[in-house]
């Protein structure tokens, strides 16, 4: 039987009538950029979040940059984030001109432990990036406190958390701005590149909504069209051109109405494999009560981690190995000096963790091969 790490074709196929119609639509509509699509899906998808703000932009990566920029970090600032993340969440503080600075994480969530944000801050220090790993919140009121007591800025990294909980509030609006990524195979994944800037403030938004068009100067309607008659461009930053698509939002416009059963399905598999895989010599994912975990990946660690992975693959099952090595012992990080043993857990979890199939459209039998050669491999 083969199981892929996800399946979009399968996906796509689940919502083809409403997904032709939708990008039908743009492209008889004339407009691919900046249109109606965008700015219904940011309402729609705020509305998802409890969020008074979304901002939409082309990827993830954009996502946290703007977000940054937005929130004023720039040279000579310090961010304190993980070291077991993609490398955009770490390559996107850099790009805004400030220093990446890692911390360790906690053993239980693989997430960045607030008691190690807490011994890396210094005076340089302008804001923490927590990166709700795999679909889980990191340990957000204790970095809020830590932020607070600190003056520091939460920008949270939750690209692979669309619509996970903390105490029943969304991933995204826990921090003062959040980032996500609508990447294909995320949790809410789109037809190529996408991401959003999420947040109350008024001011961060209008300045992502400045920044991911090139720093245009962003003022009502009106104004705007006052400028147009005049033939008049105000750029108020050295912006970007990294707005989000047409096609792209009406095709996440599609995915967000089924989000909520695409996250249950994703839950119900999880259940499945704690329930046939507990016992074995492996550590299962650290599931916290308060806080709802999505699993955008359901990942093991297993001392033989290697082996393992080769045997799922030579049945057919895709299985992933994210974030090794972790980003600290990366080339593209030389230069910030971090060694080897610098970060223990995130080093171990990097070492041995294992990130098996989950995906909407899994079938029941694809759940009960995947774990049968699991068990037949570990017992
Ligand atoms: C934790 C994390 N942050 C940021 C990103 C960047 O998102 P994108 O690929 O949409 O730029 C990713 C991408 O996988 C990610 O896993």
């Amino acid at each position: 039987m083969h199981v892929p790490v996800y399946d979009l074709q399968l996906e796509y196929k689940s919502l083809k009538n409403s997904i032709d119609r939708a990008v039908q639509d743009v492209l008889e509509s004339g407009v691919y950029v900046l249109g109606t699509q965008l700015k219904e899906f940011e309402k729609e998808f705020a509305e998802f979040c409890g969020s008074r703000y979304v901002v939409g932009v082309n990827s993830g990566t954009a996502a946290i940059q703007l977000a940054l920029r937005a929130a004023g970090i720039g040279t000579g600032d310090e961010v304190i984030t993980a070291p077991n993340t993609d490398i955009s969440t770490a390559s996107a503080v850099s790009h805004c001109g400030a220093r990446v600075v890692f911390a360790d994480i906690d053993e239980c969530t693989l997430t960045i432990s607030p008691m190690e944000i807490e011994h890396r801050i210094t005076s340089c220090t302008k804001a923490i990036l927590p990166v709700h790993l795999f679909g889980q919140v990191a340990d957000m009121s204790a970095i809020r406190a830590i932020a607070d007591k600190h003056d520091l800025i939460v920008v949270e990294d939750a690209a692979l958390a669309v619509g996970a909980e903390y105490n029943g509030d969304i991933a995204g609006t826990l921090g003062d701005v959040g980032c996500v990524s609508f990447a294909p195979g995320k949790i809410l994944g789109g037809i190529g590149q996408g991401g959003a800037v999420i947040c109350d403030s008024v001011d961060i938004a209008h300045a992502v909504l400045s920044l991911r068009n090139y720093g245009k100067e962003y003022r009502s309607d009106e104004v705007q069209q006052n400028f147009a008659r005049a033939k008049l461009t105000k750029f108020v930053y050295e912006g970007y051109n990294q707005r989000l698509d047409e096609i792209q939002a009406a095709f996440l416009r599609v995915k967000l109405s089924v989000l909520d059963d695409a996250i249950e399905r994703r839950l119900k598999i999880a259940r499945d494999y704690f329930q046939s895989l507990e016992g074995l010599d492996i550590t299962l994912p650290c599931a916290i009560t308060d806080r709802r975990h999505v699993f955008r990946a359901y990942t093991i660690l297993v001392e033989d981690r290697d082996g393992l992975a080769r045997y799922l693959e030579s049945n057919d099952i895709g299985a992933v190995i994210y974030y090794a090595p972790p980003l600290h012992l990366q080339g593209a990080f030389a230069y910030l000096g971090y060694k080897k043993g610098d970060f223990p857990v995130a080093e171990y979890a990097s070492a041995n963790m294992l990130s098996i199939p989950i995906y909407p459209t899994m079938t029941d039998a694809q759940v009960e091969y995947v774990i049968e050669k699991i068990r037949h491999y570990i017992d």
